[in-house]
């Protein structure tokens, strides 16, 4: 299972690297605007600082909302740096893009997605990577993680080559329930990683080792 962090906070992104177990990185343009980032240039500077400390896949939005647009954007997002992946949005001129980079060969990952035939769509339109939003799911009351298993399921009926991105994480349990599910890669804050370190029985233990040692030296 891959971890990305869902964040444009830099610290963050550095923090989650050193640990030695970060994959990649999304953002969104609430994200971006969370830290301050606005206006076009800063925010393609943006992406490529945040390629620069991470190796791996890095998610960049699209503000765009028609084909025309979104093509032109997203080519320019790749423009920026080769670990750039386009997002972009689960709607009808979202999926034409999705077809469009698919051949040609740009990675995408499709984003604001809430049900099995939206999953369906994007990997037909040969999308690199689905989002599940599971989180908001939760929040109206509907199982987020359903869609994951619906998804899952789906995808290996036919082999689809589309990797579930579980997006909207909340928590450490969301973590554990997706691995246990079978999605593919997760994005979440730094909390919902460094939660999975914690345990008590980890602390005492670890306590009790260090005094034992120490009464003999
Ligand atoms: C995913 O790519 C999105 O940026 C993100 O997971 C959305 O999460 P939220 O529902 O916490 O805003």
């Amino acid at each position: 299972m891959k971890f990305f962090i869902d964040t444009a906070n830099l610290d963050q992104i550095r923090e989650a690297q050193e640990l030695g177990v970060l994959d990649g990185v999304t953002t969104n343009p609430s994200l971006m605007a969370k830290e301050g980032i606005t206006g076009r240039n800063n925010i393609l500077k943006h992406y490529v600082d945040i390629c620069n400390i991470v190796d791996g896949d890095v998610s960049a939005e699209v503000i765009s909302t028609t084909y025309k647009e979104m093509i032109k954007e997203g080519d320019e997002l790749a423009e920026l740096h080769d670990q750039i992946v386009v997002k972009i949005p689960m709607i009808k001129d979202g999926v034409k893009a999705l077809k469009y980079f698919s051949d040609k060969g740009i990675k995408t990952n499709c984003t604001l997605v809430f049900s099995a035939g939206q999953a369906l769509l994007a990997a037909k339109a040969g999308a690199t990577y689905v989002s599940p939003f599971i989180g908001r799911l939760d929040d109206i009351s509907t199982d987020g993680l359903n869609l994951i298993s619906e998804i899952r399921l789906i995808y290996d009926n036919y082999g689809f080559e589309t990797q579930i991105l579980a997006a909207s994480i909340r928590h450490t349990m969301h973590v554990i329930d997706c691995a246990k599910l079978g999605a593919d890669v997760m994005t979440s804050g730094l909390s919902s990683i460094t939660g999975l370190l914690n345990h008590p029985l980890t602390d005492s233990g670890l306590a009790k080792f260090l005094a034992d040692y120490n009464k003999g030296n």
